[in-house]
């Protein structure tokens, strides 16, 4: 194993899908670097940054446990000593979630922008479950050539298929049964069929339910090789999001 660093960056509140991000990291570097920071930049509501769940000594024993060699939990003025360079998501970040979310992405981008200088990983990893975050960072990175290798995670999931956020807490037991309507409309095979799916849930109000060319991030072509189901919505004012590979015949 060459003597690289790998980065997971994170807001905390750490759950079974960032235990896999450092575990996997671990795989790729003697040296895993875990940042805990609860960006502002990236929140369109207030009280969203207030309610975001703390716990820095939880956070950090887990990630060490997980395999981390370090967990960095920055201050604001550390990592925004003055005026803040703001990068731009672009069009990216305007649909689907940048739609829900305006300035979203923007204040992602900003802060790794922030982060990667510190830290100068020679991987970062994301999970698979943020796919507009994952496809909007690895387009940054590619167009800014900035030095550093961006790993994908797939999602993890309950066993019921419920992709793990640190949203789900929010939820109630019954909530919990409803959401599984994402899941279960994941595995259909074109648009219509999934919305015909999230439809018989009606606590499920859905924001977006499209298939995707992972490549663009644009609608798929019919019969295109290689699509990907994205899904949003509200459950009694819990966003959730989720996103599958939808099989194609060729894949089979
Ligand atoms: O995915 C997240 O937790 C955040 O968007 C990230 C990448 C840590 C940036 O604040």
């Amino acid at each position: 194993m060459k003597d690289t660093v790998a980065f997971v960056p994170t807001m905390g509140a750490l759950h079974a899908g960032h235990i896999e991000l450092i575990r996997r990291a671990r795989e790729l570097s003697p040296e895993v670097i875990v940042s805990i920071f609860v960006n502002p930049l990236q929140f369109e509501n207030h009280a969203d940054i207030e309610s975001y769940p703390r716990d820095i000594a939880g956070d950090t024993a887990k990630a060490l446990a997980a395999g981390a060699t370090r967990v960095w939990a920055p201050t604001y003025d550390e990592v925004y000593p003055d005026r803040i360079e703001k990068i731009s998501a672009g069009r990216f970040g305007e649909i689907f979630e940048g739609r829900a979310r305006p300035g979203h992405f923007d204040g992602v981008l900003t802060v790794l922008n922030r982060l990667f200088k510190f830290v100068q990983p020679d991987y970062a990893l994301f999970g698979e479950k943020d796919y507009q975050q994952l496809f909007i960072v690895k387009r940054w990175v590619q167009e800014n050539k900035v030095p550093v290798e961006i790993v994908a995670v797939p999602t993890v999931r309950d066993i019921d298929g419920l992709a793990l956020s640190s949203r789900n807490i929010r939820l109630r037991p019954s909530e919990r049964e409803s959401a599984l309507v994402i899941h279960r409309a994941l595995q259909r095979k074109n648009r219509e069929e999934m919305i015909a799916v999230l439809a018989t849930e009606p606590s499920f109000t859905v924001d977006y339910a499209e298939i995707i060319d992972p490549e663009s991030f644009e609608g798929a072509l019919p019969g295109a090789r290689s699509q990907r189901g994205i899904i949003a919505g509200w459950l009694n004012g819990v966003r959730l999001i989720d996103n599958m590979v939808i099989a194609t015949r060729q894949e089979g």
